[in-house]
């Protein structure tokens, strides 16, 4: 049953906040107050869908009421009262928030009128924001995956496109990159949502267990097959089935998938009756899937049965900008399980989260930070919060600080390729040193001492990296040939 519309009517005068109660109780909750003040106390402690106030009140008058109650959380539709009509006091009343205003003496027939009009229209508002909530559900549901990078939001605009559909999808990307987390999305904007979402891990499972696991198996079909099973495939039925390392799967269950694909058909092992099922198939792999193809590892028409659309998901070193809100993120998610209140970074820690190559990506980022949130003793956590392979890693800048017999940059353990996908992350590392350098002895105006103390490093550190990353030679030679330039 709807509830019935609530107003309070704010007047000084008794007589007519009883005359007015009594005309409008019969079709809403009707409350009363004889001041702007308890007026608002009222409001604080219980919104009303509609304020009917006076003008001319002792203490706070009815314009002063009808600011305030702007910034409640749930502000009433207000209309002013007043026996001094004319055009400036309705142009004055709509400027502070009235939604309408009504000349004293009251015709009651008129309030009546204005009253349903305003509430109806207010009821039409909410209506519409629901039902475009309701219409609207992919934004929302894509809220949980984090990022504002173009990389990103071409990514998640292929998920908004592809996910009504039935097409198998191939997610490809490296480790770590949120392949699960977009399998899901997917679903979740598909008009299988309501359906089941299953998960088979290929790389897992034997060559034989993984045919059982995703067609089933009758009784006795194999040593240890002491029940009949279904398989994943028919779990999944009228929802999708995530094949995780697709990569990984095994020649003969190659084949099975391919006909299930073709023709949404399979039997269980030890079995020859046919079965069907209603299933979208999603398959991630942090291989590259076409040089197995090319190796002959995977076959051919396999690989464009299940990649029908490939969404390739870019590494985190590609889209450094989501780097701060993916922290963010996860700084609530650890400061809540861990009842702390870490508010940030410090700025040379946040500097190495900025500049590391992430080859474990997004999961190593998140277990960067779980692991700084637990160690952190202040509100910021500080460079030496961070799990020592990143602070090895990172940059020789700061692994090398103090320590005058430091070798080479450790930069050179950073595998040129991960899971198959090039990668250029040693070179990366000296550019960003570069940057971080120069940037520093071109806000310090070239004072190395200076610079060294902002970068975190020793005098002695700065001058071998300056003479190591060539940087000496090019501001010599630069500013040579700009005095060329200006004298030609
Ligand atoms: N954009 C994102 N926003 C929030 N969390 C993310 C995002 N991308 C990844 N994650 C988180 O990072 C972790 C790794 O993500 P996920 O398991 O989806 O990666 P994956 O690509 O499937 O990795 P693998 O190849 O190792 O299986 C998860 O904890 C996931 O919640
Ligand atoms: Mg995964």
């Amino acid at each position: 049953m709807p509830t019935r519309p609530t107003i309070l009517i704010v007047d000084d005068e008794k007589n007519a906040r009883d005359g007015l109660r009594a005309a409008l109780e019969d079709k809403y909750d009707v409350y009363v107050a004889a001041d702007a003040e308890s007026a608002l106390k009222f409001l604080k402690e219980e919104p009303v869908d509609l304020l009917l106030t006076d003008l001319r009140m002792a203490g706070q008058d009815g314009l002063e009421l009808i600011r305030t109650t702007r910034h409640l959380p749930e502000p009433p539709i207000c209309i002013l009262m007043t026996a001094y009509g004319g055009v400036s006091t309705a142009v004055e009343a709509m400027k502070n928030g009235a939604a309408d205003y009504l000349t004293k003496p009251l015709n009651l027939d008129e309030v009546e009128v204005v009253i349903a009009k305003h509430l109806r229209s207010r009821a039409l508002e909410i209506e519409n924001k629901e039902l475009k909530q309701q219409l609207t559900p992919k934004r929302a549901t894509l809220s949980e995956i984090i990022g504002s990078s173009a990389a990103l939001e071409r990514v998640l605009d292929t998920v908004r496109q592809v996910a009504p559909s039935k097409a198998s999808i191939l997610i490809q990307g490296e480790s770590g990159t949120g392949k699960e987390v977009i399998a899901k999305a997917i679903h979740r904007l598909s008009r299988r949502a309501a359906g089941p979402m299953v998960t088979v891990h290929c790389a897992a499972l034997s060559p034989q267990l993984l045919e059982s696991e995703l067609f089933g198996h009758e009784k006795g079909a194999f040593t240890g097959a002491i029940e009949r099973r279904a398989g994943r495939f028919e779990v999944a039925d009228g929802g999708t089935l995530f094949l995780d390392e697709i990569g990984e799967i095994d020649p003969s269950t190659q084949v099975k998938l391919l006909r299930f694909l073709g023709e949404k058909t399979f039997e269980r092992v030890g079995s020859s009756k046919t079965l069907t099922a209603d299933v979208r198939v999603i398959a991630a792999t942090n291989k590259d899937l076409r040089a197995l193809v090319a190796a002959g590892k995977f076959r051919e028409d396999l690989y464009f049965r299940l990649a029908v659309v490939t969404i390739t998901m870019p590494p985190l070193r590609e889209r450094p900008e989501d780097i701060p809100l993916l922290i963010r993120a996860f700084l609530k998610e650890f400061n809540k399980e861990n009842e702390k209140n870490v508010q940030g970074f410090t700025p040379d820690a946040m500097r190495i989260l900025q500049t590391y190559q992430w080859p474990g990506n997004v999961r190593e980022l998140r277990t960067a930070v779980e692991h700084a949130v637990v160690l952190a003793r202040g509100k910021m956590a500080e460079l030496h919060d961070l799990p020592p392979t990143i602070l090895a890693n990172a940059s020789s800048l700061t692994t090398s600080r103090d320590s005058p017999t430091a070798a080479a940059p450790q930069t050179s353990n950073i595998p040129a390729t991960i899971g198959g996908f090039p990668t250029t992350g040693a070179l990366d590392v000296h550019a960003h040193e570069r940057r971080l350098i120069f940037e520093a002895l071109a806000r310090t105006r070239g004072n190395r001492t200076a610079a060294a103390q902002e970068l975190g490093i020793s005098r002695r550190t700065l001058h071998r990296k300056i003479r190591e990353l060539g940087l000496e030679n090019k501001r010599r030679k630069s500013s040579a040939s700009s005095s060329t330039e200006s004298h030609p």
